[in-house]
């Protein structure tokens, strides 16, 4: 097979970031995703339902100049004494979901949560409004290969103390993560992402330090790489893509800065993980289908074009250095 058209694809993790990178990267998003869910570490954070709407409004016209049809979707982020009006007004804006840091865990989280008890009620509000938790599951205080796994059990916490609350634990990265939403109920489901599908953390360390592939959580073994894989391949309605496109510009990146602008290859990765898995029909599911069900949304009308047709991914796009640079990846991909 040298073509797969498939379903316009939802991004449901990006970072659009905010000032002049916005509207490159909100255009590269557009570019490939139907529809994409933007997180909300932006400076300041996005904690008010006017902080949700000046985003929104922002990410839109920046959608619009770029001359692609795509729907922009919001978050907020959880701190400390919002309080659950707040919550309350982020939903009234059209927030889709609210984001828990764990304090001090990535990007701008500084401000985010140092435990599940201290946004106890704002978790409450978020359950009321029906307005999906989205969790960066990582222990900042854990050895960093051991940060997911530490973290599992914090999830079970705010699972107990919240019955109705619906979840999404973002960006796995470990088999025993993949085992985990296996075993929590139905109202638990997980992004994957393209990084994690296709790199491990031998792309970071294993022969010179590659900072374009660092991200937390940082990338891990082969054996968690096809654990991801089996998970989104399987046809569960519990896996489903959110890419973490988190784009830094260089001089971020050389002094440290987590994060990888993976939107301008998603797809070609993806596609390419699934068929070394041989299960490319499985695709249009995990990226087209299953993340929208989860959320409650229609799918999308539009149709992504996936070619045979290798190209050699550029050292710089938008200004930053993408996953995947320099590399020959097998497919392309383009929006009908
Ligand atoms: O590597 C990451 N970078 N992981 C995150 O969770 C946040 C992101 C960012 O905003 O740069
Ligand atoms: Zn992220």
């Amino acid at each position: 097979m040298d073509i797969l058209e498939i379903r316009s694809p939802d991004d449901f993790h990006v970072h659009l970031r905010q000032g002049p990178g916005l509207a490159a990267y909100a255009a590269r998003s557009a570019e490939h995703f139907g529809r994409f869910l933007a997180m909300p570490n932006v400076v300041p954070p996005l904690v008010s339902g006017s902080g949700v709407a000046d985003y929104g409004r922002a990410v839109r016209s920046a959608i619009a100049a770029s001359g692609r049809a795509s729907t922009a979707l919001l978050s907020f982020k959880l701190v400390p004494g919002m309080g659950r009006d707040a919550v309350l007004s982020c939903a009234a804006a059209g927030a889709a979901a609210g984001k828990y840091y764990p304090a001090g865990a990535t990007t701008n989280s500084a401000d985010g949560v140092p435990d599940p008890g201290s946004v106890s009620a704002e978790l409450s509000a978020m359950e009321e409004a029906g307005v999906p938790l989205s969790i960066h599951g990582e222990d900042p205080l854990a050895p960093v290969l051991e940060r997911e796994g530490a973290f599992l059990p914090v999830v079970d916490r705010i699972l107990a103390a919240h019955p109705r609350l619906r979840v999404v634990l973002e960006h796995l990265s470990t088999a025993e993560a993949v085992e985990a939403v296996r075993a929590w109920p139905e109202r638990v489901a997980a992004t994957i992402t393209s990084h994690h599908l296709s790199f491990t953390v031998d792309d970071v360390l294993g022969e010179r330090l590659d900072p374009t592939y660092f991200c937390k959580p940082i990338l891990k073994t082969s054996k968690d790489r096809a654990a991801l894989l089996e998970a989104a391949v399987s046809g569960s309605p519990r896996f489903f893509f959110g890419s973490d496109s988190a784009p830094h510009p260089p001089a971020a990146k050389a002094s440290g800065a987590a994060g990888s602008y993976a939107a301008p290859v998603a797809m070609s990765l993806l596609a390419a993980a699934f068929e070394e898995a041989g299960a490319l029909d499985r695709l249009e599911g995990f990226v087209s289908e299953r993340g929208a069900r989860f959320y409650g949304l229609a799918l999308n009308a539009g149709r992504l074009a996936l070619e045979r047709r290798p190209w050699t991914v550029p050292e710089l796009i938008d200004g930053s250095r993408p996953l995947a640079a320099g590399r020959t990846l097998s497919w392309s991909a383009a929006r009908a």
